[in-house]
């Protein structure tokens, strides 16, 4: 894992938007995979300027986002639809955007639709990825299978807690949500892990610690080959 600790989430904002904008100018058909979260909204930021005043070119750009709420309708103000929407893809016009529907009346089909198109259309180059305070990565909690492929998830009480204040109320947020399993992620050939704010610093010293163990889902990333994890000094204990 490459860890490159930056001053704050601006600077990690705009280091994680060159770094997908390189991608995207080495390959210009790349498949980026995205998140969503308050931690990747800079970069989506970053991205936008760069498409407007760079030019940086996506019309051959494919992307997969990682997860959806369950039964929370498409156009719901926190629905991770309108999420990208409104940071991303009103923005930019991609050659095509893919989240699994958490409205569909098959959720076990959805999920295995899902998983068959990052396996045709995918994987992505780029991986995109926050970090939940208990080591959550998009919604596989503390126990999700290692060998997990795209799946319905349960939200844990304190992912369900970190997530309210998105919304009015914690009774409004979503108990389940479709998630890419722990494999499924690990297939894109680069992952990029961003991480802000002193409320991840115990999750990053876990991290760390480079132990690898399905209590603390991130640590499946010492597994993979190819991943730059840029974190913020508020996120990165100094001692
Ligand atoms: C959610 C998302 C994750 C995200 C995490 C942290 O639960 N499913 O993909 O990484 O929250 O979010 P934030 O960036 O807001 O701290």
């Amino acid at each position: 894992m490459k860890v490159k600790v930056v001053k704050d989430y601006e600077e990690m904002s705009q280091e994680a938007a060159y770094f997908l904008e390189d991608e995207v100018k080495n390959n210009p058909a790349s498949k980026l995979g995205l998140a969503t979260g308050g931690t990747p909204r800079g970069t989506y930021h970053h991205l936008v300027k760069g498409y407007r005043e760079r030019g940086v070119d996506y019309s051959q750009v494919t992307t997969f986002n990682l997860d959806e709420y369950v039964n929370l309708p498409r156009n719901h103000e926190q629905s991770y639809h309108t999420f990208m929407e409104k940071h991303l893809f009103s923005h930019i016009p991609f050659h095509a955007t893919y989240l699994p529907n958490g409205q569909a009346e098959d959720l076990e089909a959805e999920c295995a639709a899902y998983e068959k198109l990052i396996e045709t259309e995918g994987p992505p180059d780029v991986q995109l990825l926050g970090i939940g305070e208990n080591g959550h990565i998009g919604f596989n909690e503390p126990g999700a299978s290692f060998g997990s492929t795209t799946h319905i998830a349960e939200l844990t009480d304190t992912t369900r807690q970190a997530n309210a204040r998105f919304f009015s109320s914690l009774e409004e947020v979503p108990k389940q949500a479709i998630t890419m399993g722990i494999s499924s992620i690990l297939k894109s050939k680069k992952i990029l892990l961003l991480v802000s704010g002193s409320a991840k610093e115990a999750a990053i010293e876990r991290l760390l610690t480079g132990e690898v163990d399905e209590g603390f889902p991130a640590s499946v990333l010492y597994r993979h080959a190819d991943v730059t994890l840029i974190v913020d000094e508020d996120a990165y204990r100094k001692d």
